[in-house]
C-alpha cells in the first residue's frame, strides 16, 4: 500500500536526532508562549539517546522544560525503578537528570504507586490534555513500545508478555537473557495512535527489515509498527542502513 508516513533518510543519524529535538523544543516554546504546557510521550532505547542529548544541550542554552509532562511508553514488570536496566533508570541517566523536568510530572506505566495502574496511567494522559508528540523506536520484530506482534489496533496500556527476540535484545542490560523480565507494561497501539504527532527513529542495518515491513505492509498485527499508517502525522527518521530495504519491491 502507499504510505502516508513520511520517511526521511539522513546521511548521519545526528541530523535526525537534532531535527527531532529541535521539533520538540519548538513545540515546547510555542505552547509555552500561549500559556500551555507540553505533553511528551517518551521512549527508551539506544535510538533515542541522541535526541535526549540534544534536548539537554538546548536546555543548557535556555530551553525551559519545567512545564512539560512526560509519559514513557513502557516499563519492565517486576523491575524496581532503581534497577539499572529499568526504563526509568534509562530516562534518568540520559535525560531527566540533565534537565529541569519536574519529577512529579514524569510517568511510567506499571510502576508501583498512585496513578500508575494501566487505567490510571491512561487517565493521567487524558488529564494532561493528550500527548502532543510521541517519540518511538522500533524493535527488530516490528514492535512499537512493547506491543509485540499479535497486538491489536485497539489495545491500550496493559501488561504484556515479551517476545523472545525482544528479550534477547535486552539481554546485555540484564547481564543475560535469563534475567530479562518475561513481562512488561506498555502503552497500547490505540494509546500511541492518539498522540497528535508521532516521530519514530530507527538506525542501523538490524532495523531495515522491520522498517520495510512497517512502511510497506498493510496495517496489521504481524508488524505492529504498520498500524502507524492509521495516523496522519507520522515521520520515520532513518539512516541509510535502516532505509536500505526500502528500494525493494513494495510487498514483503
Ligand atoms: C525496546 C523498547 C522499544 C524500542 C526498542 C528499540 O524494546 N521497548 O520502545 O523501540 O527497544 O530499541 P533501540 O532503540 O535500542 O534499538
Amino acid at each position: 500500500m502507499e504510505s502516508s508516513i513520511q520517511a526521511r533518510v539522513v546521511s548521519q543519524r545526528v541530523e535526525a536526532e537534532r531535527a527531532a529535538a529541535q521539533e520538540i523544543a519548538e513545540l515546547v516554546r510555542s505552547r509555552r508562549a500561549s500559556g500551555r504546557s507540553t505533553c511528551l510521550g517518551l521512549a527508551t532505547g539506544s535510538s533515542q539517546i541522541g535526541v535526549y542529548r540534544e534536548l539537554a544541550r538546548l536546555y543548557r542554552e535556555g530551553l525551559d522544560l519545567s512545564g512539560i509532562v512526560t509519559f514513557n511508553l513502557d516499563e519492565y514488570a517486576g523491575v524496581r525503578p532503581a534497577h539499572p536496566a529499568s526504563c526509568r533508570a534509562f530516562m534518568t541517566a540520559h535525560f531527566l537528570r540533565h534537565v529541569n523536568v519536574r519529577p512529579e510530572n514524569v510517568y511510567f506505566p506499571g510502576e508501583e504507586g498512585e496513578g500508575t495502574s494501566p487505567a490510571a496511567f491512561e487517565a493521567r494522559i487524558r488529564d494532561a490534555g493528550g500527548i502532543d508528540l510521541q517519540l518511538l523506536g522500533i524493535g527488530r520484530n516490528g514492535h512499537i513500545a512493547f506491543n509485540e506482534p499479535g497486538s491489536a489496533p485497539d489495545s491500550r496500556t496493559r501488561r504484556v508478555t515479551l517476545a523472545e527476540a525482544t528479550r534477547l535484545d535486552a539481554a546485555p542490560s540484564f547481564a543475560n537473557e535469563g534475567r530479562v523480565p518475561t513481562h512488561a507494561v506498555t502503552m497500547g497501539i490505540a494509546t500511541i495512535l492518539e498522540a497528535a504527532r508521532i516521530r519514530l527513529l530507527a538506525f542501523g542495518a538490524s532495523k531495515a527489515a522491520a522498517v520495510h515491513c512497517a512502511l510497506h505492509a498493510a496495517p496489521g498485527s504481524e508488524t505492529p509498527a504498520s498500524y502507524l499508517h492509521l495516523h496522519s502525522d507520522v515521520v520515520f527518521w532513518l539512516d541509510p542502513e535502516a532505509a536500505a530495504d526500502l528500494a525493494r519491491s513494495p510487498s514483503p
